[in-house]
């Protein structure tokens, strides 16, 4: 959609871009937590619209709180600044983890109970709340999608809850046993990564006469729990073994969590359909890791 090097990728040091990214377009160093470096990239090539994607995930986050704040608040007011100054659309990302355990955990309605207990919620709501008061007071275009868990078979994620379900695919490719940090029965929403791309993309790009709600859009797409996700995998790898070995951080976390989001203000009000279900995403990941692994 974005050819000829459209799009520049923010990055920190020690996650300098390469392979398809460095090829594909200019990189920059942008620490969102550097608000002279941000607005210094936006002029330099005339950004129009920011994806701020900085972030430490749920688990991560409870290890290491205080830096959560500084990205995820700190960063993100770094962004909107910068955005109010120079006239950009943003997109940053909310999540399941905006939800808290007096949440309705089945079909979560897009307005409803956010009291999350973790640093990451915690910071995921206020990001909802601060983007969209700098859209009332500013004007500035703000919008987001609550993410599920993503799952990706290019980049593997990290210190996150819904991990699992990207890991449980590479064990399962490459033959080794698989241990499981959630326990059997807790469902939690998950998406493959084109369909959330094609979020991200399709909500900047809605009509804005449409939009009732900005931050942020409840999207889904699948849900499972290890077990339902284990007897899919099975069906290629029918000898592929799992046992659980529950992680109570990352447990309680998932607890806390919908078991699956109603997703309907966002296929109300700017077209929100995915395209890929269970068996679709793992037939695409199995078939991509044995040939990113050459198996
Ligand atoms: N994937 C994230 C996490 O597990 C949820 O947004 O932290």
């Amino acid at each position: 959609m974005y050819p000829d090097g459209n799009i520049v990728a923010g990055y920190i040091p020690g996650a300098e871009p390469k392979g398809i990214l460095l090829e594909s377009g200019p990189a920059e160093l942008a620490d969102v937590r550097n608000a002279q470096q941000l607005a210094a990239i936006v002029d330099k090539y005339r950004i129009d619209t920011i994806y701020n994607l900085a972030a430490l995930l749920s688990a991560v986050a409870e290890r290491k709180p205080l830096l959560a704040w500084d990205i995820q608040m700190n960063g993100l007011i770094n962004i909107l600044e910068v955005a109010r100054e120079k006239g950009c659309a943003v997109f940053t990302p909310s999540s399941i983890g905006s939800f808290g355990p007096e949440t309705p955990h089945m079909n979560t309605p897009q307005d409803t109970i956010q009291r999350p207990r973790s640093m990451y919620g915690v910071t995921k709501v206020a990001t909802e709340l601060l983007s969209d008061y700098y859209f009332h007071k500013y004007g500035v275009d703000t919008r987001s999608v609550r993410f599920p868990g993503l799952i990706s078979n290019v980049t593997l994620p990290g210190g996150g809850t819904t991990d699992y379900a990207v890991e449980i695919y590479y064990a399962a490719v490459k033959g080794e046993e698989f241990v499981c940090p959630i326990a059997a029965g807790t469902y939690m929403d998950m998406m493959y990564m084109p369909d959330a791309l094609k979020a991200a993309v399709d909500i900047m790009n809605a009509d804005p006469s449409r939009l009732i709600h900005r931050n942020s859009f409840n999207i889904a797409s699948m849900s499972f729990d290890p077990e339902i996700l284990y007897n899919k995998i099975r069906e290629t790898y029918p000898d592929f073994k799992m046992r659980y070995e529950v992680d109570p951080v990352r447990q309680a976390i998932a607890d806390s969590w919908p078991d699956k989001m109603d997703d309907s203000c966002a296929r109300a009000e700017w077209d929100w359909k995915p395209t890929y279900g269970l068996d679709e995403m793992t037939a695409d990941m199995i078939a991509c890791l044995k040939k990113k692994f050459n198996l």
